[in-house]
């Protein structure tokens, strides 16, 4: 039994990536192990969204992680704010965190790329408040996809040095964790990169998406005029669609398709439209769940309660000992 901890940003409705690179995996660990999962609210704030988004926003999430499976009675589902220990303890590891490593990040070059007029200390010192997530339950194994494995490194970087300087074994390293071998990236619809929500219109497929709004998107994505010889390596935008397709169709489906392409037979309209439908199917249950619960206030106001009291039960015992191994001590 370890114990396991993911989290989301609540910048969007989830999608395939979501799903794929970290829901799934949690709902499947969540029975044979201790299981947190939060909504990382206060890492939204580095792109600076309104008052009212932020509120609906972590609603809409939360629904969706119950309609996707998570069982809030099973594992610990909670708002990241709800647990203010968390800022303490994002606190304590800034202190220990140095700029050279941060500048260093991956995801840290790439916002301030993309908002060079909002290079917040938020978002530089993002890795320390995800260390501090993962930390404050000491959790082990961090169900997420390939984007976010840097993160996790940093996080090991901060254990090992707070164990080292407080000469204690307190923190373990934990782990990214997939049930595959390979840390899964479900790339975009555009031909490049990785599915997300920032990654431009008609890139990300969402789960709670409308069927046609699906079959729209699937058709548009890029492709190119198709193979010429056979069994030949497939360019990016393909390669793309049938990472798509593998993770939500059938292995006959995949190898069908995978077939005419090397036999230079393939149609890509073909191909879409059958991936348009596989994950309109694959996701119908989903879409179910979110309106059910959607329409039940109490249950979600339910939910909410539970996970902040669960939450601070772990989190709070974590930050009393930190506190002591630092040298805070009650006179
Ligand atoms: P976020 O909100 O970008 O994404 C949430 C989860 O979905 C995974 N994911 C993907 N996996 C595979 N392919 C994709 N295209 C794809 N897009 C997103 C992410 O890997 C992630 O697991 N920093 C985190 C949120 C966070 C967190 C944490 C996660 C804050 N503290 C502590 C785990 C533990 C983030 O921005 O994820």
């Amino acid at each position: 039994m370890s114990i396991v901890l993911s989290g989301i940003r609540p910048t969007g409705n989830l999608h395939l990536g979501n799903y794929f690179g970290a829901l799934k995996n949690f709902v499947k660990m969540q029975h044979e192990n201790e299981c947190y999962f939060f909504i990382a609210d206060y890492h939204s704030l580095t792109t600076h969204p309104t008052p009212a988004d932020l509120h609906g926003n972590v609603r809409q999430v939360l629904i969706e992680y119950l309609a996707a499976g998570i069982d809030p009675e099973v594992a610990t589902l909670y708002i990241q704010s709800d647990l203010p220990e968390t800022a303490e303890l994002y606190l304590l590891l800034n202190m220990n965190a140095y700029k050279g490593e941060l500048e260093r990040v991956t995801t840290f070059k790439d916002k301030a790329r993309k908002q060079p007029d909002n290079v917040n200390a938020g978002l530089l010192t993002y890795p320390c408040l995800m260390a501090a997530d993962i930390l404050i339950h000491r959790s082990e194994k961090v169900p997420v996809g390939k984007d976010q494995e840097q993160h996790l490194e940093m996080t090991r970087t901060f254990a090992r040095r707070f164990n080292r300087l407080y000469k204690v074994d307190y923190f373990p390293e934990p782990v990214a964790y997939n049930f595959g071998e390979e840390l899964t990236k479900i790339p975009g619809l555009d031909g490049s990169g990785k599915m997300g929500k920032s990654e431009g219109e008609g890139n990300a497929i969402f789960l709670a998406e409308d069927p046609k709004s699906i079959r729209k998107k699937v058709m548009r994505a890029v492709t190119d005029s198709g193979p010429t010889e056979m069994n030949q390596a497939k360019p990016e935008p393909i390669a793309n669609l049938f990472a798509i397709m593998k993770a939500v169709s059938s292995p006959e489906t995949v190898e069908y398709f995978d077939d005419q392409y090397n036999k230079c037979t393939i149609r890509y309209g073909d191909m879409k439209k059958q991936l348009a439908e596989d994950i309109i199917n694959f996701t119908a249950p989903f879409r179910e769940k979110v309106k059910e619960i959607s329409a039940d206030e109490d249950y979600i106001r339910k939910v909410v309660k539970t996970g902040k009291e669960k939450a601070h039960a772990s989190g709070a015992k974590t930050v009393r000992e930190v506190r002591e191994i630092i040298g805070f001590r009650e006179f």
